[in-house]
């Protein structure tokens, strides 16, 4: 992968690269036809990173399907793919990891404590072997992307970072390949997350600005749904994070629910003067 990147760059060629754990649906879709006209070179990565799971999450149950992906990957004009064994990425006696001081403290950080850890040493890695000049991320993982952007900054890497807006199914659900976990009934319930983003921006709309009082009617909406579980529902600076209680300038609006056992996110960026 390294020597087919350092060949496109002795030829002047540039790279898009988005970064994925597969099972793709039309939200990478998305970010990859986004990379496509940035650069001349498009690269996908397909690597469901083993770091970032913690000890009881979904790492040897997350759902793959590489043929498909494939297919996918060429009808979006994928020049090449990127499919490394773990023990490629992980070798024998691998010591290194990549952390930040303050991003992963808030949101899902919270329940999840290894998460992002694994995120920026597996992009670090990346970012090193596939050496390219846009790489395009998300704001369906909000966080992720704010961790991404600081260390990018933070590790002096030459590589623009680029946000793809959040696709959704018709209903509002917010695509994800955990979705694919969902039971029919359990699919219902899903829904609760976006229904709850749409309940606050109402709110806000009527001049609601406590975020104590727009959280409270969001749990309630959620947990009117069978078998849901919050996690958390939070207002935070869009880029520092830290939570704000006072919804008078732009914030962004994240919250986890877990639906049985899977754990969905789901965030919207809220602009009161709207
Ligand atoms: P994965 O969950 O496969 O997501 C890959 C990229 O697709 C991420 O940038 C994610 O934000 C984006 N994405 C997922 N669902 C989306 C949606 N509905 N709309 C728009 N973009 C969406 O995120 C990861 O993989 C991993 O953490 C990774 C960055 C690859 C590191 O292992």
């Amino acid at each position: 992968m390294q020597a087919w990147a350092m060949a496109q760059k002795q030829k002047s060629r540039t790279i898009s690269f988005v970064p994925t754990m597969g099972y793709l649906h039309a939200g990478h879709i998305s970010l990859l036809e986004k990379g496509k006209h940035l650069c001349d070179e498009l690269v996908l990565s397909i690597f469901v990173n083993p770091t970032q799971f913690g000890p009881n999450e979904d790492l040897d149950a997350y759902p793959r399907d590489i043929d498909n992906d494939l297919r996918l990957a060429k009808a979006a004009g994928v020049t090449a793919v990127f499919l490394p064994p773990p023990e490629e990425i992980y070798t024998e006696n691998y010591q290194t990891r990549v952390s930040l001081d303050h991003l992963p403290n808030f949101l899902c950080g919270k329940s999840r404590p290894v998460h992002f850890g694994g995120v920026a040493t597996v992009v670090t890695k990346l970012f090193n072997i596939v050496m390219p000049d846009k790489a395009i991320f998300g704001k369906k993982d909000y966080q992720q992307l704010q961790v991404i952007r600081q260390m990018t900054r933070d590790l002096d890497f030459s590589i623009e970072i680029i946000g793809g807006d959040i696709v959704r199914e018709s209903d509002g659900l917010a695509m994800s390949s955990r979705n694919a976990y969902l039971t029919p009934e359990q699919r219902k319930s899903a829904l609760s997350l976006s229904l709850a983003v749409s309940l606050a921006k109402q709110a806000i709309a009527k001049g609601e600005t406590s975020s104590l009082a727009i959280v409270k009617e969001m749990e309630n909406l959620i947990l009117s749904f069978d078998q849901t579980a919050i996690d958390y529902i939070e207002f935070c600076h869009p880029e520092t994070l830290e939570p704000m209680n006072c919804i008078d300038h732009q914030a962004v609006l994240a919250l986890a629910v877990k639906v049985g056992k899977t754990r969905l996110i789901d965030n919207a960026l809220i602009d009161p003067s709207q």
